[in-house]
């Protein structure tokens, strides 16, 4: 399998390698847990559609796998670029006794090396801001779902609301980067984050993207006053390849 390392793939796989260990900690405790609860809402949406064949891409540390092998006779492959986040991830599935269930790949998301249609969703969970090129991560993961097949992702948005957007700015501006700071030693992590989601697009913006992929009915669902979305999509029946 082959990654096109160029500038940004490369920074952002050298920078979560590095806060591999601290990573699973340092979400929970700066958002409060309540990554935990977005996770196990997208899992809760994506049961409905009943998939047995589920791919998460940029899986980290398998979170979003983990939480979406309570499906009842699902398969899930989670494929990310950062070796040591799928090291702790390996670790975690592994003491779950899910390795039957999961299986973690080193692969691009944005170059999968999976044959078109074999998914019934695409998932992602805090992945699609850090790719390199977002449509070309979204044409891969429509390419892989089989006709009727889903897309759910699970991002920051901005809230458009007062005061909701003036505390989210200050959180992301200065708490967040001083707590990461001081415990994932990365000076950069933490920075970056605020970076990219100021510079990454939302809500309507974003449904656009996902339509420019091919998916049809993209919607947004708010989670804590538009924190964050559930994105989704479907790939129609009569949709073909680009
Ligand atoms: C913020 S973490 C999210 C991990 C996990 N999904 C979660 O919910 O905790 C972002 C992950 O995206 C991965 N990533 C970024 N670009 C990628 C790409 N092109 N292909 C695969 N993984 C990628 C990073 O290596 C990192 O592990």
């Amino acid at each position: 399998m082959q990654v096109r390392n160029t500038g940004k793939k490369e920074s952002v796989r050298v920078m979560f390698n590095s806060i591999s260990t601290r990573y699973d900690f340092l979400n929970h405790f700066l958002s409060f847990g309540i990554d935990i609860l977005w996770r196990k809402k997208l899992v809760r949406m994506l049961k409905r559609q009943n998939p047995t064949s589920i791919l998460d891409v940029a899986t980290g540390t398998g979170d979003l796998a983990i939480e979406a092998s309570r499906i009842k006779n699902v398969r899930i492959t989670g494929v990310d670029i950062a070796e040591e986040m799928l090291e702790v991830g390996h670790t975690k599935v592994l003491k779950k006794g899910l390795s039957k269930v999961i299986d973690l790949q080193y692969a691009d998301s944005e170059n999968l090396p999976f044959d078109a249609f074999v998914y019934d969703a695409s998932i992602v969970s805090f992945g699609v801001r850090n790719f390199e090129n977002l449509g070309t991560g979204l044409d891969e993961m429509f390419r892989v779902l089989k006709p009727n097949g889903r897309i759910y992702i699970l991002e920051f948005s901005m809230p458009t609301n007062f005061p909701i957007l003036q505390l989210y700015n200050f959180y992301f501006k200065f708490i967040l980067p001083l707590i990461g700071r001081l415990i994932s030693k990365d000076k950069s992590a933490y920075t970056y984050l605020y970076d990219s989601v100021q510079d990454f697009p939302s809500g309507k913006d974003f449904l656009i993207q996902l339509q420019q992929a091919g998916f049809a009915s993209p919607k947004q669902h708010k989670l804590s006053f538009g924190i964050a979305s559930i994105y989704t999509g479907i790939k129609m029946d009569n949709s073909t390849e680009k």
